[in-house]
């Protein structure tokens, strides 16, 4: 079943742009402080499409700020150095010398911590001429179009997460990966911050009471499991979470602000701009324990 398409709000309008997340709302001006009211229907239209969108948005570092704070406290990341003067902010940039991208492969945003992030506010100061989108997709429905028995057998497993994901990386970490292909991004070491955690593989959503997978890029096997034992079924759930009937891409203009849930997508930023620039201000926000 796809997410509900129909709510009727009264201060905004929601434009689907796939079948099965993401939409486009209009009628929001998030340099200015949301009533109430207003954010409460902003809160139902993610709910409503896991993804939501906003265009040509004329924002400080302080008012992104500022609209991420009415959703709970900020996620800081652990191994992510933040902006000088807003230390809650990461800048996303790649310049034409980079090879590499930040965030180029499926994922949920810190599903390493043992809270993650509940969702991430992402906003285009820059943008390539074309390409440097980014993708999401539906992990209620990753999770509903299995069948019955196999999502009985997914229910009891839990997943180990680590932040810096040395397996799928050939053992390198973050700091070694970065240094020569990202060259902006400045790696940090997490200190005492918790960097792995174990969570449910089917998560209930605190807020909608669904069920959705929890996978992506930071999961390394399963708890209790070697990694033998646990990559033939970890393939087959990625390969089947990112479907290309699950997603939706949004194409990104100077000005577009994204909101994600993580709670119920990952998402996937495309490398396909070499020799251009691209720069976002990101912001995640604080999520529960999941169960
Ligand atoms: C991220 O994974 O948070 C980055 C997404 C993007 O830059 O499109």
């Amino acid at each position: 079943m796809n997410a509900p398409r129909n709510t009727q709000y009264r201060h905004l309008e929601a434009h689907r742009i796939a079948g099965s997340a993401g939409a486009i709302i209009e009628g929001i001006d998030l340099s200015q402080e949301l009533s109430d009211e207003v954010l409460n229907e902003v809160r139902a239209a993610l709910l409503d499409n896991c993804v939501i969108f906003f265009r040509d948005q004329k924002i400080t570092p302080a008012q992104q700020l500022a609209f991420a704070r009415r959703w709970g406290d900020i996620h800081l990341h652990p191994f992510m150095e933040g902006m000088p003067d807003y230390p809650e902010i990461l800048e996303i940039v790649k310049l034409p010398t980079d090879k590499k991208n930040f965030g180029g492969s499926w994922h949920t945003d810190q599903m390493f911590s043992p809270a993650p992030a509940m969702g991430t506010i992402l906003y285009a100061l820059e943008v390539p001429s074309a390409g440097g989108d980014t993708m999401f997709t539906n992990q209620y429905l990753a999770y509903e179009s299995l069948s019955e028995a196999m999502r009985k057998m997914l229910d009891g497993l839990k997943v180990v997460c680590v932040g810096d994901n040395f397996k799928q990386h050939g053992g390198k970490s973050r700091k070694d990966r970065y240094s020569d292909v990202m060259s902006q991004m400045k790696v940090r070491d997490p200190g005492n911050v918790q960097t792995t955690s174990v969570h449910p593989l089917v998560r209930t959503h605190p807020e909608t009471g669904r069920k959705s997978l929890f996978v992506g890029g930071h999961v390394q096997h399963f708890d209790g499991m070697t990694d033998e034992e646990s990559q033939p079924l970890l393939d087959f759930l990625m390969k089947h979470s990112i479907r290309p009937e699950f997603t939706c891409r949004f194409r990104w203009e100077t000005g577009s602000l994204a909101f994600w849930d993580n709670r119920c997508v990952q998402h996937f930023a495309v490398n396909d701009y070499p020799a251009e620039t691209r720069i976002m201000h990101r912001i995640t926000i604080q999520g529960d324990v999941p169960y």
